[in-house]
C-alpha cells in the first residue's frame, strides 16, 4: 500500500506519518510551499525521512497559489458572508493537487491529509482530489475512530513520536491554533471559542501591527493594474507573488486588514475566526477602483451577484467543478477592461484612495457634470421616467395607495 500524506513538518502530520506505516502504507511526505513560515526546510525533510517517509520533498506553489487562484477571487471581489477573504481556502485545491501530481509520480492510489472531521478543510482536500483523480482513496486519519482513541491529545501523540524517535519541536502551545500562508494568516479554537475573549488582544498577530501602534502619518502606495492583475506597486514591475508579498509589508505596518468573525462553516456550525490579510485586503480595495472607473454598470452588478456564489463555492471546496471553470472564464472576459493605476493612504487600519486614472476609463466629466452644457440631454430624462413609471401609474389607479 502507497499513500502520499499532505506534510506539514508540524505534530500532527508527524504523528500521521508514524501511524500510517504502522497501518502498513509506504508514505511519501509532501511539504507544499505555499509561503507559510519554515524555519529549516532541509531540516522538515530530513525529519520526514527520519520519521520513515518513503521520499519527503517539497513542492513550491507560491507564484501559482497566488496567479491562477487567489488573484482571480479578488477580480471576483469574493468575500465569504461578505467579509472573509479565504486565505485559507484558496489554498487547499492547490495542496491536493501538488500531492495527486507526486501519487501519480510514485504510483500512490491514496492522499492522507491532517484536517479533523469538524472543518472545511477536509471538504476542500477532498472535493479537489476526487475531481482530480476519482479513484484517489482520501485518508483522514482524524475521522478513523481507531486513530481518534489512539490520540486522544497532544500528550499521546507526543509519548508516540519520543517511541518512534520523531523529533518534536519544543514549541510554546499557543492558545489557539492558526495557518499561514503568503495571503493570509487565521486562528481559531482555544480561546477564541469563547466569545468574550477579543480576538484582537488574544492573537500574537504575525503580519500586521495594530492600528493603534500604527504610524502617525499615512503612507502612500501606488498599485498599476493591467486586466485585473496587479503588474506594478510604487513603481516596480512585479509578479502576482511579488505584489502580494510587498503589499503584506506596506498594509502591514500600517495596521491593515485584520478581522474576527462568526462564520457558518460547510458542515454546518458557526465558527469564530480572526484573521490578517493586509497585502489582500489592500489588493482587493484598489481593484475595485479601478472597476469603479472602468467596468460596465451591468457587469459590475452581474458580477457582484454571482460573487456570492464564487465565495461560496470557494469556501466549501467546490474549485474544479464546471460552474467554477465557466465562472473563471467569465472572469477573464470581464476583466479584460480593468488597467490603471490607484494611488492609496494607508493609514492605521484604513485604506483611503488618493487618485485613480485608467487609460479605458468610462467616466466622462463632461457627461457627468453638474454644470450646464456637455453632451447629456435633460430634456431626454423625461420620456425615460415616463416610460419606467408606466407599471406604477396604472397601479396606482387599480389599487390606490392611501395618502
Ligand atoms: N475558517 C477558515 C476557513 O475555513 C480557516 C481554516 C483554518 N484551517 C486550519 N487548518 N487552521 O477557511
Ligand atoms: C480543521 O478542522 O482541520 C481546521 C479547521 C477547518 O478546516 O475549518
Amino acid at each position: 500500500k502507497t499513500c502520499v500524506l499532505a506534510y506539514s513538518g508540524g505534530l500532527d502530520t508527524s504523528v500521521i506519518l508514524g501511524w500510517l506505516q504502522d497501518e502498513g502504507y509506504d508514505v511519501h511526505a509532501v511539504y507544499v510551499d505555499l509561503g507559510q513560515p519554515c524555519e529549516d526546510r532541509e531540516a522538515t525533510l530530513t525529519k520526514a525521512r527520519d520519521c520513515g517517509a518513503a521520499s519527503a520533498r517539497i513542492v513550491d506553489v507560491r507564484e501559482e497559489l497566488c496567479r491562477d487562484f487567489a488573484i482571480p477571487v479578488m477580480q471576483w471581489q469574493a468575500r465569504y458572508e461578505g467579509i472573509y477573504l479565504l486565505g485559507t481556502s484558496v489554498a487547499r485545491p492547490i495542496i491536493s493537487k501538488a500531492c495527486l501530481q507526486v501519487a501519480r509520480e510514485v504510483g500512490a492510489d491514496a492522499f492522507a491529509h491532517g484536517a479533523t472531521g469538524k472543518g472545511n478543510d477536509q471538504c476542500r482536500f477532498q472535493l479537489a482530489a476526487e475531481a482530480l483523480d476519482p479513484d484517489v482513496k482520501v485518508i483522514a486519519p482524524w475521522r478513523i475512530e481507531k486513530f481518534r482513541n489512539l490520540f486522544p491529545g497532544r500528550t499521546e501523540m507526543i509519548a508516540f513520536c519520543e517511541q518512534k524517535n520523531i523529533p518534536v519541536k519544543a514549541t510554546t502551545a499557543k492558545p489557539y491554533s492558526s495557518d499561514e500562508n503568503c495571503l493570509h494568516i487565521s486562528y481559531e479554537a482555544g480561546r477564541l471559542e469563547e466569545l468574550d475573549v477579543d480576538g484582537y488582544e488574544v492573537v500574537d498577530f504575525g503580519m500586521t501591527v495594530s492600528p493603534q501602534e500604527a504610524p502617525d502619518k499615512p503612507e502612500k502606495v501606488k498599485i498599476d493594474f493591467a486586466a485585473g492583475v496587479p503588474v506594478s506597486v510604487n513603481g516596480k514591475k512585479c509578479t502576482p507573488l511579488e505584489a502580494i508579498e510587498q503589499l503584506n509589508e506596506i498594509g502591514g505596518r500600517n495596521g491593515v486588514g485584520r478581522i474576527d468573525i462568526i462564520e457558518n462553516r460547510f458542515v454546518g456550525m458557526k465558527s469564530r475566526g480572526v484573521y490578517e490579510a493586509p497585502g489582500m485586503t489592500v489588493l482587493y480595495e484598489a481593484h475595485r477602483l479601478i472597476e469603479q472607473l472602468t467596468l460596465d454598470r451591468d457587469l459590475t452588478h452581474l458580477r457582484d451577484r454571482l460573487s456570492i456564489d464564487v465565495a461560496e463555492d470557494v469556501y466549501y471546496g467546490f474549485w474544479y467543478t464546471a460552474k467554477m471553470d465557466a465562472l473563471l472564464a467569465f472572469n477573464q472576459q470581464a476583466q479584460k477592461v480593468v488597467n490603471g493605476t490607484v494611488e492609496l493612504n494607508l493609514y492605521k487600519g484604513n485604506i483611503l484612495v488618493s487618485s485613480r486614472t485608467s487609460p479605458n476609463s468610462l467616466y466622462d466629466a463632461g457627461i457627468a457634470s453638474m454644470e450646464g452644457g456637455g453632451s447629456y440631454n435633460q430634456t431626454d430624462a423625461e420620456g425615460f421616467i415616463r416610460i419606467q413609471g408606466l407599471p406604477s401609474r396604472v397601479q396606482g389607479r387599480v389599487n390606490p395607495r392611501p395618502l
